[in-house]
């Protein structure tokens, strides 16, 4: 499905974007190997995080959804074999299903496949394996590719793990093995990555430490059901922030955004470039910190980006790029190769499309140059999302300073990750 998309005069308004979506998968999946009756308030309903439903209920997990919560009977942490579909699990598109999952498999009982769409089934799945392996689970791919044969073991081995790669995908997989294994399981990471996974298994009662980049994780009898509440989506607020930043005459108020310390690159970044945002209202719900966010329209300079500051902004730098072309001078971009495996080539998608739209955006082996002098302006052509939602979220916010009309290909696969993101834009567009 198309859709064309045309530039706006001012920004404004009062919103909210959907739930986080990392924190609903690991929500979802807490709650079913807990004992007890969970209630997840503010879930993400969208494609990816309904693979992840699925899957568990699948393996004996209760879950009903109603009136925008979940409310997960778990089924403990000795999940049921799965019967539907020839033991197979469909990921669908989600990255953060399969390598969470696999980590769970891993102390299983049974033999799973897993399997996922045409995007998902190109991702590399060796950096699960190798240290799954380690643990002694038996698992079976060919050249670390979907699908995956996972042959759980009990106990898992533990192991002290050091990865060379900043991955919140991979360091949870290794920390929820960690629960099945038969001593203390350590895992270290160049620069610390999201780390909602170690904050949940705290609140579900596991035994975890951090330390700096390093985590340890004792492995668990039981967890135990928890009421909780997850905060809007920092990745999804990303978009409108990037909106009000680049369309003059914005105001705009997004509330209730989570700004948890491993998140919140994006926002550091903008106010070194001279950004008018200010967090008011900060709290924590549910061992995350909160906040709603007022952005307006701001005259911007350019930066420099490195690995130390990617692994905190790695899902924004797609939306990050479009405000670079919009910020007085160059800005560069290293240390973001990662973005070259996500649901597309992030680093091939944005500078072609760019490109596309008369910006001046170059793309390197490992990020972006980006000329943002004389703020380039765009003009509007027909583009490419690639089917992935935060390039085609990137592209319909460029839409906003593009002259002309802009049309996004395969537009609805933004419901991966923000069901109603057209509506949201629509209603802020004056
Ligand atoms: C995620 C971790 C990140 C991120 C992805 C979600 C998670 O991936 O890009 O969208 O929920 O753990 P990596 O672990 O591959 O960096």
């Amino acid at each position: 499905m198309e859709i064309k998309l045309k530039k706006t005069d001012a920004i404004s308004g009062v919103i909210e974007v959907p739930a986080d979506k990392s924190i609903t998968h690991r929500a979802i999946m807490l709650s079913s190997l807990a004992e007890g009756n969970s209630v997840v308030r503010n879930y993400l309903p969208s494609d990816d995080c309904n693979r992840t439903i699925e899957a568990f209920r699948q393996m004996g997990a209760e879950i009903k959804i109603d009136n925008g919560k979940l409310y997960i009977k778990g089924a403990g942490l000795s999940l049921a074999k799965p019967q539907v579909g020839k033991y197979n699990i469909y990921a669908g598109n989600s990255g953060t299903t399969t390598r969470l999952l696999s980590g769970i498999l891993a102390g299983q009982n049974f033999e799973t496949v897993i399997t996922g769409d045409d995007s998902l089934s190109k991702r590399p799945m060796q950096r699960i394996i190798d240290p799954l392996l380690k643990m002694g689970a038996e698992i079976k791919s060919t050249n670390g590719l979907l699908p995956l044969i996972i042959n759980g073991k009990r106990p898992l081995k533990s192991i002290n793990y050091e990865s060379d790669k900043s991955t919140a995908q991979v360091k949870s997989a290794v920390l929820f093995a960690g629960l099945y294994a038969d001593g203390v399981t350590t895992y270290s990471e160049p620069v610390r990555s999201r780390d909602h996974s170690e904050r949940m298994l705290k609140a579900f009662g596991a035994d975890i430490k951090v330390n700096g980049n390093s985590v340890a994780i004792y492995p668990a009898k039981k967890l135990n059901a928890q009421d909780m509440t997850i905060p809007g989506d920092i990745s999804s607020a990303a978009f409108f922030i990037a909106a009000a930043l680049i369309v003059p005459s914005s105001n705009l108020t997004i509330k209730n955004v989570g700004i948890n310390p491993t998140r919140d690159g994006l926002i550091e970044v903008l106010k070194q470039m001279g950004a008018d945002i200010t967090l008011s209202n900060i709290r924590e719900v549910s061992q995350e910190a909160i906040c709603d966010i007022v952005v307006k329209y701001s005259k911007l300079k350019a930066i420099n980006i490195d690995a130390s500051l990617v692994p905190r902004m790695i899902d924004e730098i797609p939306v990050f790029v479009l405000i670079a072309t919009q910020a007085q001078g160059i800005t560069k971009i290293s240390g973001a190769k990662e973005l070259k495996i996500k649901e597309t080539d992030r680093i091939e998608a944005v500078a072609s499309q760019f490109k596309k739209l008369g910006a001046q955006v170059e793309a390197l082996e490992d990020g972006f140059m980006i000329n943002g002098n004389n703020e380039v302006s765009l003009t509007g052509t027909l583009l490419d999302s690639f089917e992935d939602h935060r390039i085609a979220m990137t592209l319909a916010i460029a839409s906003l300073i593009a002259s002309g009309e802009t049309i996004i290909k395969d537009s609805h696969c933004v419901n991966i990750s923000f069901p109603g993101f057209y509506r949201v834009l629509k209603n802020i567009c004056k």
